[in-house]
């Protein structure tokens, strides 16, 4: 079998083995690896691509994952037959980033952990009894037809409740442009689907949500990186980009961003908009943390300074209130939204309807105005209780961003200390956080570590800084030890 035509590029925002997958799928589907075929093996195929073992031996697992291939124990990896047998059945390719995230859940859920990984609000806030009211409310008012099938744009209420809340924020929007999704990660699902084509480029801020990543990678998306600093996106860099490359996408968190929390200048916004405006390219905007402002006012979205088109615009009722009904919407140009619609339709027809309208009852509530208070409060001690944490316990040379919003901020590390080895350490010490490459397109973030504080209360936040405190000493002095070390066996100098 031939596969002398693959080559990776190091360089693209795909990781190699999502390429690898990719070219594989491809052989396979244009005839040059048949079912039944068997893979070359890992170290051949390997050193035949110039990457290592690890790389070949990832992308066979997804292909076996995905029901593509299978394992045969000592005899190697073969192109699964087209009989059914096992194709069609099995779930999707795992993507880089879920072993990790996996591992992070296995050492967060261990007796005594302190986790500052997830990225989840607390339950210990949700009223259910209020909630459980509104349940019954809208089943005794609209009956057994909120058990019904129902309209893939959304229950009529629910999307009459999110068209005035968007209204106090700036978004004027008609109910033929909104869709109710099952949270902003459908919705993003739905666009890249739409937009997306295996190859294509799409810009992204760097670092960025990994569930983003997850997604366009899946996708076979290029990842543009663009780079965000104490001000969101650095947009300065995105022109040049947009001219040479022509992406189908801008994708950016401009408000309580994930994972650094930071909020993008008013400039920055107006620039964002004017360069895709004039290059003609859709901005996706994610907005799931907008409503979570610890001042007064959340901030605009972006979409509430674009007029009506360009900016396509994720919203969700995962942060302030709760994400496990799994209900989000997008707002978008009419056309934009009949293309998703479709798309949504094909997905999971809609999202259930009696959710919808409680959710929609809920937020017509004082129990719920109540909640967005307590939420913002709470989350603004715990964010305090965090900085304050950081100020005391962190060594010189350890630096982090201060959010206004969200659930995440962003520590950068001396450059000698890996978030990698670190991570080690602070799970010996009872403390986990996720390491920065999880949110980086090209993996290149080992000195950086997201911490999140929506759901753990002040006293463990306080004794969770201790412990990655002393892991950071610790790995400091280390670190020191072997520069010592190295200069005591170097040759002295020439002169
Ligand atoms: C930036 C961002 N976008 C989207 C999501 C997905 O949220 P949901 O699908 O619950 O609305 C998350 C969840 O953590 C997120 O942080």
């Amino acid at each position: 079998m031939d596969l002398s035509g693959i080559s990776l590029d190091r360089n693209s925002g795909t990781s190699l083995h999502a390429q690898l997958v990719l070219a594989l799928r491809a052989a396979m589907a244009e005839g040059g690896l048949r079912a039944g075929s068997r893979l070359p093996a890992s170290r051949n195929l390997a050193r035949s691509l110039g990457v290592n073992r690890g790389t070949v031996q990832k992308a066979y697992s997804a292909l076996v994952a995905a029901g593509e291939a299978r394992a045969a124990v000592g005899q190697g990896t073969f192109v699964a037959g087209t009989d059914g047998s096992a194709a069609g059945i099995l779930p999707p390719p795992q993507t880089a980033e879920d072993p990790d995230w996996e591992r992070l859940a296995r050492w967060s859920a261990r007796p005594g952990v302190i986790s500052l990984a997830g990225g989840m609000p607390d339950a210990r806030l949700f009223p259910v009894a209020p909630f459980r009211e509104s349940l019954n409310a809208v089943l005794a008012k609209e009956g057994s037809g909120l058990l019904q099938y129902g309209p893939s744009r959304g229950h009529g209420r629910f999307l009459e409740v999110l068209a005035a809340r968007l209204k106090e924020r700036g978004l004027d929007r008609q109910a033929e442009e909104l869709l109710v999704v099952s949270g902003s990660q459908q919705g993003l699902d739905l666009v890249a689907r739409v937009f997306i084509s295996p190859g294509d480029a799409v810009v992204v801020e760097d670092p960025t949500y990994s569930g983003a990543l997850a997604l366009f990678r899946m996708m076979g998306a290029r990842l543009l990186p663009v780079p965000v600093d104490d001000h969101g996106m650095v947009v300065e860099r995105l022109e040049s980009i947009l001219t040479r490359e022509r992406p189908r996408l801008v994708y950016t968190i401009p408000n309580f961003h994930n994972p650094t929390g930071v909020t993008m200048s008013p400039s920055r916004r107006r620039r964002l908009l004017e360069i895709c405006a004039a290059n003609g390219v859709p901005v996706v905007e994610d907005d799931s943390d907008g409503e979570l402002a610890f001042d007064d006012v959340p901030p605009p979205p972006l979409a509430a300074g674009a007029g009506n088109g360009g900016v396509i615009y994720l919203g969700t009722s995962s942060k302030l209130l709760f994400p496990g009904l799994r209900l989000g919407w997008v707002a978008a140009d009419s056309q934009v939204i009949r293309a998703l619609e479709a798309v949504k339709r094909v997905a999971d027809l809609h999202t259930p309807p009696l959710l919808q309208a409680a959710m929609a009852h809920f937020m017509m509530t004082k129990a719920c105005r109540d909640l967005v208070t307590t939420v913002r409060a709470s989350y603004a001690s715990r964010r305090d209780a965090l900085l304050q944490s950081l100020e005391k316990e962190m060594p010189a040379g350890v630096t982090w961003s201060e959010p206004r919003g969200g659930l995440s901020l962003m520590v950068d590390l001396p450059a000698q200390i890996s978030t990698a080895d670190l991570l080690a350490r602070a799970v010996e010490e009872g403390v986990v956080f996720a390491p920065g490459n999880l949110f980086a397109v090209r993996h290149s973030a080992d000195h950086r570590l997201r911490l999140t504080y929506g759901g753990i209360r002040e006293e463990e936040i306080r004794e969770g800084m201790v412990r990655l405190g002393r892991a950071v000493r610790a790995e400091l002095s280390g670190a020191d030890q072997r520069r010592m070390t190295d200069k005591a066996i170097s040759p002295p100098p020439l002169v």
